[in-house]
């Protein structure tokens, strides 16, 4: 069993379609915790109505970055956490949990990375940028996490067309369909690679 966290900042839609996606299939693979920065982030809603335990863990309430990354590496042991997966989660991961997690960490992005990612690249930012440079195809990428912003090797991705009278409203709207597919379909590819590997 792959037992996963997910870190998220904000309504946590990429969260529940992994939730969804898991409980639908019984994969061999379920969240046991979901951490965010936002006490107030509908992710953190979605766990308790669910039963995930959630833990806001930020910057802010600890009195130095070392407790803060000290905190969030005891609550991925204290969980057995395999796999870790960044679904709108606004934060860089500590180079010491990076290193510690190598290979284990995976985050969603609403483009074709390498295009359109990096620091300040996040939310409607993307697609204004894609609509500025009259793309005419975006989608989402499911990556490893390095220590750069949007950075570690490609997992999956899926275009779809951009349209003629596309705003950054509606274009994150057929992105995010794509995001609450490929995010569930990489996990499980990972949780059956798991699933092998220990089964010898
Ligand atoms: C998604 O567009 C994701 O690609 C980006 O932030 C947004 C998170 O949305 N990283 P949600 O919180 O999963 O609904």
């Amino acid at each position: 069993m792959l037992n996963i966290a997910v870190f998220a900042s904000g309504r946590g839609s990429n969260f529940r379609a992994l939730f969804d996606s898991l409980q639908r299939e019984s994969a061999e693979a379920r969240i046991v915790l979901l951490i965010s920065n936002n006490s107030n982030a509908g992710a953190m809603e979605f766990a308790r109505s669910v039963g995930i335990c959630s833990l806001h863990l930020s910057q802010k309430i600890f009195s130095s970055a070392a407790e803060f990354t000290a905190a969030v590496s005891n609550a991925l042991r204290e969980n057995n956490i395999d796999l870790i997966v960044l679904a709108g989660y606004m934060k860089m991961i500590d180079p010491e949990i990076v290193a510690a997690y190598r290979g284990r960490i995976i985050n969603i992005h609403p483009a074709l990375l390498p295009e359109f990612g990096g620091p300040g690249m996040y939310g409607y930012r993307v697609h204004e940028a894609v609509l500025r440079e009259r793309k005419k195809i975006s989608g989402a990428t499911v990556h490893y996490v390095d220590e750069e912003f949007d950075h570690g090797n490609i997992i999956l991705q899926e275009r779809i067309p951009v349209l003629e009278n596309d705003t950054p409203e509606l274009l994150a709207e057929r992105v995010l369909e794509v995001e609450h597919r490929i995010l569930p379909m990489a996990v499980k590819q990972i949780a059956d690679a798991h699933l092998h590997h220990n089964q010898g």
